[in-house]
């Protein structure tokens, strides 16, 4: 499974892309709106740390908009991967972006439907919010589960990129189920480590060893 962090602190992205468990990276309007930085110059300086796929949402929702955004955004790096709503102008300009080499992460997904949609559009990616689906009472993981069984039927060459995660259940839910991506927020991510007895063993390890009175350096 690969690891994307979802956020645009360049801070956080710093702090991961050291632990050697990040492979990309996902913004959004709100996140960049979060980081109070030029969005141009925040997407600019996450592809210079990241190497994987940094997702750069557009902001327009027509057709011509969006190709014009995306034709600016995906200038800005190689590594540049063009966020697009599900809507029918969305996917119609991931079509078109896909037709020459472009990433495409086709977002705002939530039925097994819409992600039908998008692997008929040859979207590199697909991101089912799970966090926003359990908001509403509904089964968020469901339809991650629907996503996987209607990709295994067909050679579809979408990723599912696990969104609006909310805790390492999530993660390790959509692990199980075999989606291909989960992006995560920075706190989440660092919450993977944590196990009471990972500290409390380590913590007895430490004491018995300096029982010992040795160094090893
Ligand atoms: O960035 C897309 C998605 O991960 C946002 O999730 O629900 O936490 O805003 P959410």
């Amino acid at each position: 499974m690969k690891f994307f962090v979802d956020t645009a602190d360049l801070g956080d992205i710093r702090s991961l892309v050291s632990s050697g468990l990040l492979d990309g990276v996902t913004t959004n309007p709100s996140l960049v709106a979060k980081s109070g930085k030029d969005f141009k110059e925040v997407i600019k300086d996450i592809c210079a740390v990241v190497p994987g796929p940094v997702s750069a949402e557009v902001a327009g929702t027509e057709y011509d908009q969006i190709m014009a955004e995306a034709n600016v955004l995906r200038k800005i790096a190689d590594n540049v991967c063009i966020k697009v709503p599900l809507t029918p102008d969305g996917l119609r300009a991931c079509r078109h972006l896909r037709e020459d080499g472009t990433m495409v992460n086709v977002t705002l997904c939530f039925s097994p439907a819409q992600a039908l949609l998008a692997a008929k559009s040859k979207a590199s990616f697909v991101s089912p919010f799970v966090g926003r689906v359990d908001d509403i009472g509904w089964e968020g993981m469901g339809l991650i589960a629907d996503i996987v069984q209607i990709y295994d039927n067909y050679d579809f060459e979408t990723e599912i990129l696990v969104a609006s995660v909310r805790s390492p259940m999530h993660v390790v839910e959509a692990a199980k189920l075999g989606a291909h991506v989960a992006t995560l927020p920075p706190a989440v991510l660092r919450s993977l480590f944590n196990h009471p007895l990972t500290e409390k063993g380590l913590a007895t390890f430490l004491a018995d060893w300096a029982k010992t009175g040795q160094t090893i350096v």
